[in-house]
């Protein structure tokens, strides 16, 4: 018995030989066809897969690296960037651009989104650089990766979008790994821009993101500016978006730049100029009772403002007038006038037969009796003794001397007037007594001479006392 010391090694090389024997030896085999074992037929080479390929031929069998000896697994994967679509081929295709493979690939496949392939037998796609851009599959090169549009860009590799730019940023440029913001007093207001705008004039930006409309009583001129300012003393801006400020109007006044819009101008107070920082006031003798007014008004005849600011006129009082408008002070009722009241109304003359010594009169004195008063600002006047004065004369009254004469306030007929008219009546009488008898006689003459005689009745008849005649 021998002892046999075999390592593992030796085992397997046992187990070879003993499958060659076996398996590739036929069940007719000599002692000499297991010595030099049979060439390989067509029908013993094992067909390299797809994907793979043998470029090593032998007789009949290209699967075989020596003669007699079929070696099943000598076929070759296709490398990286080729491709076998079919099986027992000796050889791989190359990947066209666009695509790519990797180790053992029957076929290509294309590039994904976001990356490229430039070259023939790509092992790899090619991500997108930055600011470029690639939206479907299979591209070739840089030129087919599109460069993101201006207002767009893109900040990673792989991008099958560019982003737009954000509100507030622009991007002019394509091919844009970033977005800019915009200047100071510029805006962009909607995404994507291309460029940013300049706020016009009325409008102002805090954030460069959107322009505001000045808020009413500030205004900008200037296009881009950050702020609106307010309108200064004497200007204002009424409504929004304003971009220069307009003048006070007439009645109106602005003072400083605390108060938004203009005020009216109050009651006592006018503004006859436009752009006023501030309201006039009524002079003395005019006066306004609304507010924004352009001019004060004079005071009416009977009122008068003897002080600035006036908004009502005061009517004069009793014993003064004002005479005409725009007075400032009221003046007395001039001597032989009266104003017996508080009011609009005028000084009136004294009437006749009465009279005042005084200035600022409420009344007139009648003129007493036994005096006239020939004018209204005349002192009474007595009364010539032969003249009659009642109370109230405004002239003495001469009774027609010497027939009448003056007793208390009345003319009555003087004596020497009435004792005239006795005589006369007295000798009328007498005389018709007279001629009365002598025609009597003298009918009776006739008659007796036989003359027809008229009446023979008297014809006056007689009587004792005086006659009166009438005044
Ligand atoms: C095997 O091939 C060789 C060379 O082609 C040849 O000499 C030999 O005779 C062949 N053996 C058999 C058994 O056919
Ligand atoms: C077989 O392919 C390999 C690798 O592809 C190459 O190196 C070799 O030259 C080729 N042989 C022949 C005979 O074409
Ligand atoms: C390779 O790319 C081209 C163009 O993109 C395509 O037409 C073709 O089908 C692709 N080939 C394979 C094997 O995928
Ligand atoms: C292919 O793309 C790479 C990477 O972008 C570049 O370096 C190379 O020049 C390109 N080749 C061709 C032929 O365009
Ligand atoms: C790819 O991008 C181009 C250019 O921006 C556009 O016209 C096209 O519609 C996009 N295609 C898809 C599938 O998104
Ligand atoms: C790309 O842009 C996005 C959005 O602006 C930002 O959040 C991100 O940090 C940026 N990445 C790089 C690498 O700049
Ligand atoms: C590119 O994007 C695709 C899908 O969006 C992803 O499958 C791939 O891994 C990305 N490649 C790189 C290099 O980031
Ligand atoms: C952007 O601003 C313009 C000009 O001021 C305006 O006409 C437009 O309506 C604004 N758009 C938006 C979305 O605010
Ligand atoms: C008032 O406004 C005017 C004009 O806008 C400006 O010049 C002035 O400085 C302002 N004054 C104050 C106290 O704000
Ligand atoms: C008021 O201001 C405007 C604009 O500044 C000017 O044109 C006008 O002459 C001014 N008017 C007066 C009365 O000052
Ligand atoms: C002004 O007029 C008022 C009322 O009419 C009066 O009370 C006041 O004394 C006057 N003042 C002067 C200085 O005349
Ligand atoms: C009005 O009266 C005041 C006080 O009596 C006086 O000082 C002023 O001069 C007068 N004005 C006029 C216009 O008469």
């Amino acid at each position: 018995m021998w002892r046999v010391n075999l390592s593992v090694n030796s085992w397997l090389v046992i187990y070879f030989w003993f499958c060659v024997l076996v398996f590739c030896i036929p069940s007719d085999v000599s002692s000499e066809s297991l010595l030099f074992p049979k060439n390989c037929s067509l029908s013993d080479c094992v067909e390299c897969n797809k994907g793979s390929f043998s470029n090593i031929s032998s007789e009949g069998c290209s699967c075989c690296d020596s003669p007699g000896f079929c070696l099943p697994t000598f076929c070759t994967s296709c490398p990286a960037g080729t491709f076998q679509p079919a099986a027992r081929q000796t050889r791989c295709e190359t990947c066209s651009p666009g695509n790519f493979s990797v180790e053992g690939s029957s076929e290509c496949e294309r590039c994904p989104m976001g990356s490229f392939a430039n070259a023939t037998g790509s092992l790899t796609c090619t991500p997108c650089e930055e600011g470029t851009f690639c939206n479907k599959t299979g591209s070739t090169g840089c030129n087919v990766c599109k460069k993101c549009h201006p207002g767009t860009y893109s900040n990673s590799t792989n991008t099958t979008n560019c982003a737009s730019c954000e509100l507030g940023t622009y991007q002019n440029t394509s091919g844009a790994t970033e977005c800019l913001a915009c200047n100071a007093g510029e805006y962009c207001n909607k995404t994507m821009c291309t460029e940013c705008s300049t706020c016009p004039a009325g409008y102002y930006t805090e954030n460069t993101k959107s322009c505001k409309m000045c808020s009413a009583g500030t205004h900008n001129p200037i296009p881009g500016n950050k702020k609106c300012s307010t309108c200064g003393p004497g200007f204002e801006a009424r409504t929004l978006g304003q971009a220069s400020c307009t003048g006070c109007s007439e009645g109106y006044y602005k003072g400083d730049n605390t108060t938004a819009l203009c005020t009216p101008c109050q009651p006592g107070s006018h503004g006859s100029v436009k752009n006023s920082t501030n309201c006039e006031s009524c002079r003395p003798g005019s006066y306004q009772d609304k507010t924004s007014q352009k001019e004060c008004q004079l005071c009416p005849q009977g009122l008068t403002c003897n002080m600035t600011s006036c908004k009502q006129c005061s009517p004069c009082p009793a014993g003064e007038q004002a005479k005409g408008t725009g007075n400032v002070n009221c003046t007395v009722c001039a001597i032989g006038y009266f104003k017996e009241s508080i009011g609009t109304e005028l000084c009136k003359v004294c009437r006749s037969g009465w009279y005042n010594k005084q200035y600022k009169s409420t009344s007139c004195k009648e003129c007493p009796r036994r005096y006239f008063c020939p004018c209204p600002q005349c002192d009474p006047q007595p009364c010539p003794p032969r003249d009659i004065c009642p109370a109230g004369s405004s002239r003495a009254k001469t009774c027609d001397a010497p027939w009448y004469i003056a007793q208390r306030d009345d003319c009555v007929m003087s004596e020497e007037f009435i004792a005239l008219i006795a005589g006369c009546s007295a000798v009328v009488i007498i005389a018709l007594i007279a001629g009365s008898v002598s025609l009597y006689y003298s009918r009776r003459s006739r008659q007796y001479q036989g003359i027809p005689t008229e009446d023979s009745a008297p014809l006056v008849r007689t009587r004792s006392g005086p006659i009166y005649s009438g005044l």
